[in-house]
């Protein structure tokens, strides 16, 4: 049976990567399906892909009233948010020697910022028993020389989960991690060969997470299966950190 029939579902940053492999699993399980993307024709051919009725609205995730009026377009359509998904973000390498405020605030808008005022957004339209999930990473509990400033934004994800899972249990909200380990993604394309290798070489499984591997993640802690599950954070790696 679909594990999330008819459920609403909200996906910010959801045509590509992470994030259309969430949207389609959701979909696949039985959710109306919305995601965001900063360019219109990415999202709407996102959406087609999807299928099931998705829509792709254009938002960019850092931008505050970007959010507010997704959320309203989701009220129109659906009425109501059961399954947010925030996973929007980026990742620029930079040393502290070398960090600048844009480089800084380019990261914390759309990792944190862009988190905070999303969920803020999405939660007058969230029904009682609804359910969270930020995509986090692995790299908010490690340090990564050259990622500082991406892995500080995840550690502010982690913490928020705490903060919103305690705030929120009362309405039945549950809010949960994912922390991906390294994933095939565009991300991680950027990377040269012999980085991708040192990259693997540590993850006990040897390779890196496929998309759809994190999207099972996402939908097992947003689904009923997870109903006494929050505040958790559910590590995606091969096994990198956890050993
Ligand atoms: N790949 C990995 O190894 C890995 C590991 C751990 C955690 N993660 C996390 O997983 C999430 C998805 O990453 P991914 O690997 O799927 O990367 P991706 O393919 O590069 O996708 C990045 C997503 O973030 C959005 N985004 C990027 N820059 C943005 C900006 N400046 N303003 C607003 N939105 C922006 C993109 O939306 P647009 O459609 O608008 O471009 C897209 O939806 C991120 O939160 C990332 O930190 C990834």
């Amino acid at each position: 049976m679909a594990r999330m029939n008819n459920k609403v579902a909200l996906v910010v940053g959801g045509a590509k990567g992470i994030g259309l492999a969430i949207a389609e699993r959701l979909s696949a399980e039985g959710s109306k399906v919305v995601i965001t993307s900063r360019r219109s024709d990415d999202a709407e051919k996102a959406a087609e892909g999807i299928g099931n009725g998705a829509v792709g609205i254009a938002a960019d995730a850092s931008s505050p009233e970007d959010m507010l009026d997704v959320v309203e377009q989701v009220r129109k359509a659906h009425g109501r948010i059961d399954a947010l998904v925030l996973n929007a973000g980026l990742s620029e390498p930079s040393q502290i020697a070398e960090i600048t405020p844009e480089h800084f605030d380019r990261h914390f808008d759309v990792n944190v910022r862009g988190m905070v005022f999303g969920f803020q957004a999405a939660l007058p339209a969230m029904t009682d028993g609804g359910s969270v999930v930020l995509v986090g990473s692995i790299a908010g509990n490690a340090g990564y020389p050259g990622y500082g400033t991406y892995c500080a934004t995840k550690a502010a994800v982690r913490s928020y989960a705490r903060t919103w899972t305690a705030e929120l249990a009362s309405k039945g909200i549950r809010v949960n991690v994912v922390a991906p380990g390294p994933t095939d993604t565009d991300m991680m394309a950027s990377v040269a060969q012999d980085t991708r290798a040192a990259i693997v070489a540590p993850i006990p499984m040897g390779r890196m997470a496929r998309p759809s591997e994190v999207a099972a993640a996402v939908l097992f802690l947003l689904s009923d299966d997870a109903s006494y599950i929050t505040g958790a954070e559910l590590c995606v790696d091969g096994g990198l950190r956890q050993v």
